[in-house]
């Protein structure tokens, strides 16, 4: 800031002392006005816009320095004051910083100098003081933006997922009769088919069962996200459960060439834990699902339980392409499909490992990866034995609340 752009108000009520005080200031480029006491400084402020900085005595009639800071203080204007006085009692100080001075100087042989580097000094912290205010509104207005948008997106977004849902919803029931009606038809019950009609049916059948899976998982994403997942927990055995969901991917496995081994303790290791096990369940085909999608046929997957510290651990290991470490950062993001492909022409949408990841967290439970390009990967989940998850309770789970 330049000097002579500030104007000054000097009271004093000792005519030799205001002038030369102006006068100082006017060397140091000040545009100078005078006052001769308190209360003829608080008119001249009022009456005189533009005035930077008031330099003023301490003890003068009428209206004293201490007097004339409180008046212009709880006025609420923060225009600095340096106080100047002849004795040097630092209780007078003291009292007028307390009061609101900016500086406090003593009248001696040295005041030519203390008094300009006081007024540089005083303005200086004056303009950074603005300064910090004005950016602390700016950031108080941005901050008041960013709250806006960002509640105008959790409204799109549970709109999208309201979206999301009833048209998936709505999409399951004729898909479901497409589906079952081309069964019943490819079972020849109304009469015999030809070939072509077979194969045509087929197509009909298996890309329905697709589409249906498709508008599942479409379900699943929209129900999870909007906060209406609901859990039935009840204490399982997680090897049982295991066990009925690797003979149910076995006919896929053999389909493709890729045999299902498994390795699980026994309840002595892991015993019952509460979890719901149709979501449970949907995690495993998930996991296996994968391991039989990305892997070459007549390669073979594990499949092992086993207990780790206060958790019980899934593991699905296969002996697929493994995942590019750069690309793992991704895998459980929704519709995040890597470069690995599937190697039999399967379906991908990228929605399985964001719904697994959802559904662990759910339990309360943890996620791992561990995987060799060239050699395979290994997925696993950890249940806690003990959860914390209340039994046969209802847990409603979700990334973002809305109204229900
Ligand atoms: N066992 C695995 N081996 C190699 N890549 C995998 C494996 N599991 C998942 N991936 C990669 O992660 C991506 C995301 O998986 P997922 O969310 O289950 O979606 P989708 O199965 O529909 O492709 C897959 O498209 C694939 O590229
Ligand atoms: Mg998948």
């Amino acid at each position: 800031m330049v000097s002579s752009e500030v104007k000054v108000l000097v009271v004093d009520d000792d005519s030799f002392v205001r002038d030369m005080l102006a006068m100082i200031l006017g060397t140091g480029g000040y545009d100078v006005t005078t006052a001769g006491n308190g209360a003829d400084a608080l008119s001249r402020y009022s009456r005189e816009p533009g005035i930077g900085l008031v330099i003023s005595d301490m003890n003068m009639p009428e209206m004293n320095g201490l007097e004339l800071i409180r008046n212009l203080r709880g006025a609420e204007d923060d225009v600095p004051i340096v106080i100047l006085t002849g004795n040097n009692e630092i209780s007078v100080a003291v009292e007028a910083l307390n009061s609101g001075a900016s500086d406090y100087l003593l009248k001696d042989e040295n005041i030519q100098d203390t008094l300009l580097l006081s007024a540089a000094k005083v303005l200086e912290k004056h303009h950074l003081k603005r300064q910090n205010l004005q950016l602390m509104r700016d950031l108080a207005l941005k901050n008041s933006e960013l709250e806006k948008s960002n509640g105008e997106l959790l409204a799109l977004n549970a709109l999208k997922n309201k979206f999301l849902g009833i048209a998936a919803h709505d999409l399951r029931n004729p898909l479901t009769s497409i589906r079952g009606l081309s069964e019943i038809l490819i079972g020849e019950t109304f009469g015999p088919l030809t070939e072509e009609q077979k194969e045509y049916l087929t197509i009909i059948n298996t890309t329905s069962d697709e589409m249906l899976s498709l508008v599942n998982d479409l379900l699943d994403v929209s129900v999870i996200e909007s906060g209406k997942l609901e859990l039935l927990i009840a204490p399982r055995s997680l090897k049982e459960v295991i066990e009925e969901r690797i003979r149910m991917n076995t006919v896929v496995a053999e389909r493709k060439g890729i045999s299902l081994q498994s390795g699980l303790a026994g309840p002595d290791e892991v015993p019952d834990i509460l979890f719901d096990a149709h979501r449970i369940a949907q995690v495993i085909d998930n996991l296996v699902g994968n391991a039989i999608k990305f892997s070459p046929p007549g390669s073979s997957l594990l499949i092992s339980l086993a207990r780790e510290g206060n958790a019980a651990k899934v593991s699905v290991c296969d002996e697929g392409p493994g995942i590019p470490p750069e690309e793992r950062s991704k895998l459980f993001g929704e519709f995040q499909k890597l470069s690995v492909q599937p190697t039999g022409g399967e379906r991908s949408t990228g929605l399985g490992l964001a719904i697994v990841k959802k559904i662990v967290d759910a339990h309360r439970g943890s996620l791992s990866v561990e995987s060799q390009v060239g050699s395979g990967s290994t997925f696993s989940f950890f249940l806690p034995l003990d959860s914390g998850v209340e039994e046969c309770g209802r847990e409603q789970f979700g990334t973002h609340q809305e109204g229900k």
